[in-house]
């Protein structure tokens, strides 16, 4: 049976990216979408070939046809339509960031464990050949022990004013209870503290940030620069910024016998180069563009996990440490203090 996938939330992210990599996904097919607006809906579902749509959640939940629900919807909304969803029989696969507290984040993972359903979060950075092979890399002893590592996540256009008008749909970017008390951090940040957790295989324990932001005059910041000490003793910089038109969005990961850097691999698209250097070894690779295939892997993962009653690549646990980093780093921001961070849980 192919894996019937609705939407939660069809704005510029489900139109561009996740609506057209579900036919792109292993016998996947989309059935259903939900807006608030009904036409809004019917218009998005004639775009991608959906076979309904809804302005009412609780009925597309209620549609049997609908195995698992990609929530793409503004950030204040993942924790209830994932808790929603979850009461409803339905899988989960919730965008980044999970929420916009961790208290809500812990919330869906409970829910999601109550009601037997999969919960992943969409961290498309995982899925790129070049972190995989970096993880191999690193997992075989290939740069020794990792003692720095640096990534980059910034965007922008030439000439972009600093204070962008976001009228209307997009409005809710603009608002810090909504958007979750931080902008670049929770946008492109999240998935670079994603990243290093994943390649390293450590957890932050300290964090210290220091943005233009989370002041009373400017409570949303556009230019984010975050130190985790990691569990093994690694230094991780992650840096992430709106106007930044000519950033460089690389990955450094500098060992006691080596390093693995990559070039323009921080980003939604596949595209880019890697390389490892060590006293023996000297190789590089690249990858060709191609703007839909980290999501079509995402979606093939959640796929395969769900038929081998497996975790996702990205789990809830996943998201709630991205969450709790996100926090830490707000406060540090804040306080211009460094935050402790205690292990996860489980
Ligand atoms: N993984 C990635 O790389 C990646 C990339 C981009 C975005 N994302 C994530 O995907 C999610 C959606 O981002 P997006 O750029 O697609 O968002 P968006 O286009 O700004 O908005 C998504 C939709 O949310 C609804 N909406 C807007 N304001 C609302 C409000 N105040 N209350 C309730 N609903 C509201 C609107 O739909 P209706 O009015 O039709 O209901 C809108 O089309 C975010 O969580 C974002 O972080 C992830």
């Amino acid at each position: 049976m192919p894996l019937g996938w609705a939407i939660a939330g069809i704005g510029s992210h489900a139109d561009l990216k996740i609506a057209p990599a579900i036919p792109r996904a292993r016998d996947s097919r989309l059935i259903a979408v939900y807006s608030r607006d009904q036409k809004r809906a019917d218009a998005f579902a004639a775009t991608h070939g959906a076979q309904a749509a809804y302005d009412r959640l609780d009925t597309m939940l209620a549609d049997s046809r609908v195995d698992a629900v990609f929530v793409a919807s503004p950030n204040h909304l993942h924790a209830p339509q994932t808790i929603q969803a979850a009461a409803a029989g339905k899988h989960v696969l919730a965008e980044k960031p999970m929420a916009t507290s961790v208290s809500d984040a812990a919330a869906m993972i409970d829910a999601c464990r109550k009601h037997g359903v999969t919960l992943g979060l969409g961290f498309e950075l995982r899925f790129h050949p070049a972190h995989l092979w970096a993880r191999q890399l690193i997992d075989r002893g290939a740069i020794g022990r990792i003692r720095l590592a640096h990534g980059q996540w910034g965007r922008g256009n030439r000439g972009e004013p600093e204070h962008l008008p976001r009228a209307g749909l997009r409005e809710w970017w603009e608002t810090p209870q909504l958007i979750g008390d931080a902008s670049v951090l929770v946008g492109l940040g999240v998935h670079v503290f994603d990243l290093m957790r994943f390649l390293l295989r450590e957890e932050p324990v300290e964090v210290i940030a220091m943005t233009d932001g989370q002041t009373a005059r400017q409570p949303l910041e556009h230019i984010a620069a975050i130190s985790l000490r990691m569990s093994g003793g690694a230094i991780a910089q992650v840096m992430c910024g709106r106007m930044l038109p000519d950033t460089q969005n690389d990955l450094a990961l500098y060992g006691s016998d080596g390093r693995i850097a990559t070039k323009e691999t921080i980003w939604e698209a596949r595209l880019g180069q890697a390389e490892l250097v060590s006293a023996t070894q000297n190789h590089s690779e690249s990858y060709q563009y191609d703007y839909l295939a980290n999501f079509v892997a995402e979606l093939d993962d959640f796929h395969d996990a769900l038929q081998h009653n497996r975790p996702p690549a990205a789990t809830g646990n996943d998201g709630l440490q991205a969450a709790r980093i996100t926090a830490a780093a707000i406060k540090s921001a804040r306080t211009a203090q460094s935050v402790t961070i205690n292990p996860p849980k489980d």
